[in-house]
């Protein structure tokens, strides 16, 4: 009975996670599907707690229930205080405890199974992916937050690491065809197995360029599902199963996701140097000539108040300067007079996927004013001004027209197609992709500079003062 209960609350918990994940398809119902998924995860817990066909001492779940507190409290307070912008931070933090779970797991069940191809085979691939998952998105964690601001790549990274992963796959092999009897727990192989593959993690991460670790992160994700995954064919644990499965396909697929809307092959973002030198102008392979023009908040207010359709591009920028609310405001000021406003939605405008979309959301910004680039794009010859938002690579005419540019082929938001371009960021500074911007000197383009939030401020303060 007690056992037919517990694979219930499998049950149960599966198809929350799989009701969340679909849930979370849409902006609407996400925050619904989190949910679901969420209290699938507490059945799991109680029931495996307390459903267990080994009952577990008054002791045990003392400390089980002491470490459940601590770890909600903790994980509550960090996801309320952590900003927008700090989101894959936040995502590979929670990422490399899951990996950390998942090789703990394999080293307390090594000695259990040791007469078992099948469940050793599971743990050991538990230890090494868990631990991989764990010490890169620890390295992944650091270079986001900036305390590892730069690359760092060993003279021949690429041989001293594939020798490091060979090293670490025929440990694994060996400790597996070798089957119980010549290491015995507690197997000092088994941890050398453990730091090899921490090295590895580090060593995988280290040179990658901070701006590539939202993909890097992905695609740590679906290592520690993987890892996870391992961990429930071991208990028999569907619901565990389930989890990493998801986790792990999903991490897969967005990765891919990435890579294509960057028009970038997996391989060069880990073999390669791109996004190295994020947010400064270090390389320049357009060539910019022409002069660049300025707008001031008053002509651009005019401009704006008598326009017919406006589309407005945000990016990285407008998640920096936390500048969502004020641009809702300008959205509702000028529909308020007769202005049809847009957003236009690149599909890796800021550093995650779906970033624009969340922030723009948390300003309850209507999710149909979001146009994904493709329909908008058609719409620029229409569109008087065009009014881009602390956004640069997304428009970048490079990637149509400069076959060496590094973002030759990603597709882009057309808005030299409208009438009237307007940029406003602080500087002349690159964006992520490092490379200078021709549209910034397009004949209808005018610039207007300052921090996101400041000059949309003073600009709603203009438009307010129109009669
Ligand atoms: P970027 O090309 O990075 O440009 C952002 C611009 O915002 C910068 O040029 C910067 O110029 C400006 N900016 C920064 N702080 C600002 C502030 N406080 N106020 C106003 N402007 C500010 O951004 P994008 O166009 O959104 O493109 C995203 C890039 O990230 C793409 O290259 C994409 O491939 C990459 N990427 C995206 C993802 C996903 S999934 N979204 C993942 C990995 C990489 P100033 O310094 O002059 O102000």
């Amino acid at each position: 009975m007690k056992h037919n209960l517990l694979e219930l609350s499998y049950l149960v918990a599966s198809i929350t996670f799989l009701l969340g994940l679909k849930l979370m398809g849409h902006p609407r119902t996400a925050r619904g599907g989190n949910l679901a998924a969420a209290a699938g995860m507490v059945v799991a817990i109680l029931g495996t707690i307390f459903l267990y066909e080994k009952s577990i001492s008054g002791i045990v779940a003392g400390l089980i229930f002491a470490a459940l507190a601590l770890g909600t409290a903790i994980g509550w307070l960090t996801a309320k205080r952590v900003q927008m912008t700090q989101m894959p931070e936040l995502v590979s933090m929670f990422n490399g405890m899951g990996g950390a779970c998942a090789a703990l797991i394999g080293l307390i069940e090594y000695p259990n199974y040791l007469g078992n191809p099948g469940a050793l085979l599971a743990i050991l691939a538990g230890v090494v992916i868990g631990s991989i998952s764990f010490s890169g998105s620890l390295v992944a964690f650091l270079k986001l937050n900036g305390t590892l601001a730069r690359p760092l790549r060993l003279p021949s990274y690429n041989f001293i690491n594939t020798v490091e992963l060979i090293g670490v796959l025929t440990l694994t092999l060996w400790l597996w065809q070798t089957g119980p009897a010549p290491c015995p727990a507690p197997c000092p192989l088994l941890y050398v197995l453990l730091a090899a593959s921490l090295l590895y993690g580090v060593l995988f991460t280290l040179p990658i360029g901070g701006a590539d670790m939202p993909v890097v992160i992905s695609l740590l994700n679906s290592f520690t599902g993987l890892a996870a995954a391992f961990g429930g064919f071991l208990y028999h644990n569907y619901s565990m199963l389930t989890g990493g499965i998801l986790v792990g396909s999903a991490g897969t697929l967005l990765t891919l996701t990435m890579c294509k809307a960057m028009n970038r092959p997996l391989s060069s973002v880990i073999f390669g140097a791109f996004g190295a030198n994020s947010g400064t102008a270090v390389a320049s392979s357009a060539q910019t000539d022409g002069t660049i023009k300025d707008i001031q908040a008053s002509d651009l207010a005019v401009l704006l108040n008598y326009s017919r359709q406006v589309v407005i591009v945000p990016g990285y920028g407008l998640a920096v300067a936390q500048a969502q609310h004020v641009i809702h405001e300008l959205e509702t000021l000028l529909e308020s007079r007769g202005v049809q406003v847009k957003y236009a939605i690149h599909p890796v405008a800021g550093r995650m996927p779906g970033h624009m979309n969340v922030l723009l959301a948390e300003a309850n910004v209507a999710y149909e004013k979001l146009v994904e680039m493709d329909d908008i794009n058609p719409e620029f010859e229409q569109t008087d001004v065009v009014l881009v938002i602390g956004a640069n690579d997304v428009v970048n005419p490079a990637a149509k027209t400069s076959p060496d540019s590094p973002i030759y082929g990603m597709p882009i938001l057309e808005v030299d197609r409208a009438k009237r371009i307007i940029v406003n960021k602080r500087s002349m500074n690159a964006g992520y992709a490092g490379i200078d911007n021709q549209i910034f000197y397009h004949p209808n383009c005018s610039m207007f500079f300052g921090d996101a939030k400041k000059a949309l401020t003073e600009l709603v303060g203009e438009l307010r003062a129109l009669s």
